[in-house]
């Protein structure tokens, strides 16, 4: 029976167990486990890196992957997949779905330029096949992915978004399928595919033999080697809790999504965790064994310290090692199609993850045909993602990046966190929390996410905050008139973007004013009990 809470039309749920683990794994490992995680790793240390990483896993990363599938699925439960709903469910003021406008905006516009980073991943598998970037070396190869992402000039920019428009058209018609037509059967298809072709290379770069420079052990001790030394740098540790949000897909909204497709009584606390550990692995096993052995191996130690962007590690030099494979072009390019497309997958599953927040907003909210939304955001995507790539140089994705895709996602954990904290209460949410659950969470963890958790993304979002967004912020470091005034406009976007959500949020609100009904089920004892 649906109540006034509930949105009326029938509600999508996740088909299979098997195939919700792979959805959710598909969301999670993304283009920052396999070109993020390596590069983050390297810059920061390698080992130094790595014990912040780990703390960070468990003291946020668990306890807030837990805490969004509770979160997404008790949204479910009264028929909704985005924040708006579920803060001003969990926290009944008339100010916190507005908070939650985050919770649909930030994954939009990180899924804007992913798709664009995916795009020139799809062609970079090709033309690994056609043996297109063969034959060039570390510039070359950086001068030819450079001509991919300039659309301004030459005709490379071009073929770069024709492999945009592949990629989003490829993503419109998963989301038109639905969750568990569209979204579970991507991920039932591509995951594996993903994990074998990881293993491969893993092994192949494992086996490698020696260089002049460098080899895979010396690549692997870099990571593997804890050092302890460089540890009271703060910045370590920004990079080390930024990295775990990002690759666990945390404080964005997307996990809710998908939470919010399982039934009811579904088992989150094992599931959630097997997801979590899905993604690790894919991250320190799979992404820190290819490419930081691998570029060791061929530039030694020196040639990886000069690695600093993002693409650099992944794609730049991968792109070069696979030349130098021993057996023969054919093997290095065989090869470096898997590599790419597997960096192709890992993205695609991810970019309908960053989708679905919006998708959903608009059908549930408006009663917008699910073929329809996919369609509208995919031609809002093709539209802003030309702006991504057309202002590049000017740093416009790159704000993007670092609002939306790195500081935000503090941001709206630490709004989550304080919400279910002091609205809903700790005590309920683990009622919630192991409802119909495999795996009973030790107390350790209430602890964790009553204390630890909270103060850790205090502390952080401060630090952070002062050291690092305030400067941002102020375009420091920032000399060029031009670069400013490009920055201010990819600002400008996303600004125009939250007021419009903002706008519809309100528009919700009067056609479904969301009164407080309690659902009558066996968790009625703590909606009674608020
Ligand atoms: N976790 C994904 C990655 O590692 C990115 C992502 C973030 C996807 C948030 C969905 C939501 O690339």
């Amino acid at each position: 029976m649906a109540s006034a809470t509930e949105a009326t039309h029938a509600r999508e749920h996740w088909g299979s167990r098997v195939g919700l683990i792979l959805a959710m794994a598909g969301n999670a490992v993304g283009l920052g486990n396999f070109l993020r995680f390596p590069v983050q790793a390297a810059n920061n240390g390698g080992g130094t890196f790595m014990i912040p990483y780990f703390i960070s896993f468990i003291l946020l990363g668990i306890p807030l992957m837990w805490m969004e599938w509770g979160v997404g699925r008790y949204g479910g439960r009264f028929g909704f997949a985005t924040l708006p709903r579920m803060f001003d469910r969990l926290w009944r003021n008339p100010i916190a779905k507005y908070l939650g406008v985050l919770g649909i905006i930030m994954p939009l516009i990180v899924f804007i330029y992913y798709t664009v980073v995916v795009g020139w991943l799809l062609g970079f598998s090709f033309f690994s096949l056609t043996g297109a970037y063969f034959g060039e070396g570390a510039t070359g190869v950086a001068d030819y992915l450079a001509s991919f992402q300039n659309i301004r000039e030459g005709s490379g920019g071009w073929v770069g978004f024709l492999f945009f428009g592949i990629v989003l058209a490829v993503i419109v018609s998963v989301l038109s399928r639905g969750i568990s037509k569209g979204i579970e059967k991507l991920a039932l298809f591509g995951m594996p595919i993903l994990f074998l072709f990881g293993l491969v290379i893993m092994i192949r770069v494992l086996t490698l033999p020696e260089t002049a420079v460098g080899s895979p052990g010396e690549g692997l001790a870099l990571l593997w080697t804890p050092e302890w030394s460089a540890l009271n740098d703060a910045s370590i540790w920004l990079a080390a809790a930024g990295q775990v949000f990002f690759t666990l897909s945390l404080g964005m909204g997307s996990i809710h999504a998908y939470a919010s497709y399982l039934s009811e009584d579904d088992d989150i606390t094992l599931t959630g965790l097997t997801t979590a550990s899905t993604n690790e692995f894919a991250e320190v096993i799979l992404g820190g064994t290819i490419a930081i052995p691998a570029a060791v191996t061929f530039f030694g130690i020196s040639g990886l310290a000069a690695v600093s962007g993002t693409y650099d590690l992944g794609i730049v030099a991968m792109g070069v090692v696979f030349q130098n494979l021993p057996g023969g072009l054919i093997w290095g390019q065989l090869l470096a199609f898997m590599w790419f497309f597997l960096l192709f997958i890992a993205g695609i599953t991810s970019s309908v993850a960053l989708a679905t927040p919006a998708m959903a907003f608009l059908q549930e909210e408006f009663g917008i045909q699910r073929a329809t939304v996919a369609k509208i955001l995919g031609g809002l995507a093709l539209l802003l993602g030309f702006a991504n790539i057309w202002w590049l140089a000017g740093g416009f994705l790159d704000e993007w990046d670092y609002w939306a895709g790195t500081f935000g996602l503090v941001v709206v954990a630490f709004i989550e966190v304080m919400i279910v904290r002091f609205a809903f209460g700790i005590d309920n949410f683990w009622v919630e929390l192991h409802h119909g659950a495999d795996l009973r969470v030790s107390n350790v963890f209430k602890f964790i996410l009553t204390w630890v958790t909270p103060l850790f993304l205090t502390l952080l979002l401060g630090w952070w905050g002062y050291t690092e967004a305030l400067p941002k912020l102020m375009m420091d470091g920032v000399a060029s008139d031009v670069e400013r005034s490009t920055r201010w406009l990819s600002r400008g976007f996303m600004a125009a973007l939250v007021i419009t959500v903002l706008v519809l949020i309100h528009r919700a609100w009067q056609r479904n004013p969301g009164v407080s009904i309690p659902p009558s089920d066996t968790r009625e004892d703590f909606e009674v009990a608020r």
